[in-house]
């Protein structure tokens, strides 16, 4: 298959100066030995992104942000801008990730705004879908995360999906040890695709790498990435650890 495979690491609001130093360090001197074929994208907090991002210059790792606000600058206390966020050595953009939809009520409709902002300002966006346990329940998982991807997406054009990645993180599955089975994964991920053809075509659909992330660990990373349709993980907890988050990404 010629889709890309990326492993990524979502520090979410974890770690002091120290400690991401220590972390990058752990990551630089592991980095080779993963596979030549393999991405790997760090999402440090903010405050920290133009550290980490001169001290993985140059290597096999690169780094981006947990969030952004869409405009360039101006009267937004607390946010970060896109310019910001690449001028800090960024070249990624977390979008959409369930924490920032349930904790801090992010909508479909802002996040679109920032998905169009990343290609504005020269950011590859990594958006993130997925469903909440009732909704698992309910069996709307498939409902949920198509109008995710198509409220998410409107006004990509299809040039701009060349560079998009998607990461399916079921919200049952974020920090709980639930991990989705691979079978459970596959059957989104497939459905996902299914949707990009529709919006766009086939031959987008099978360009853009579709994640999984939610309690991905060592030991069930390599069942996950076997499936045909998952092209690499969205690593929270086990990403803070760097013989951890080089376990998955050797797996
Ligand atoms: P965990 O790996 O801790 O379940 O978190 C997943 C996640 O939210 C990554 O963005």
């Amino acid at each position: 298959m010629g889709r890309r495979v990326i492993i990524s690491g979502n520090w979410k609001m974890n770690k002091e100066s120290a400690g991401a130093a220590e972390l990058v360090k752990g990551l630089l001197a592991d980095v080779k030995n993963m596979s030549a074929e393999r991405e790997m994208i760090i999402f440090p907090p903010a405050i920290y992104l133009k550290e980490v991002s001169e001290m993985t210059k140059g290597s096999k790792i690169k780094t981006g942000a947990q969030n952004m606000y869409f405009k360039a600058e101006g009267a937004f206390t607390g946010e970060n801008s896109p310019k910001m966020v690449k001028d800090a050595g960024a070249q990624y953009i977390l979008i959409g990730h369930s924490e920032r939809r349930h904790v801090f009520g992010e909508t479909d409709a802002l996040i679109n705004q920032k998905v169009k902002a990343a290609y504005e300002f020269g950011l590859l966006p990594m958006l993130c879908i997925g469903e909440l346990l009732e909704e698992f329940k309910a069996g709307k998982s498939k409902d949920v995360c198509k109008k995710q991807l198509v409220e998410g997406l409107k006004d990509v054009s299809a040039d701009q999906m060349k560079s998009m990645v998607i990461a399916y993180e079921p919200v049952w599955a974020i920090g709980t040890g639930e991990v989705a089975t691979p079978e459970i994964a596959e059957d989104i991920h497939k459905f996902c695709r299914e949707v990009l053809t529709d919006l766009y075509s086939a031959e987008i659909s099978s360009i853009v790498p579709i994640l999984y992330g939610g309690s991905v660990k060592a030991d069930n990373a390599a069942g996950l990435i076997a499936k045909e349709n998952v092209d690499g993980a969205l690593v929270g907890g086990a990403c803070l650890d760097a013989a951890s988050f080089m376990g998955i990404a050797k797996a």
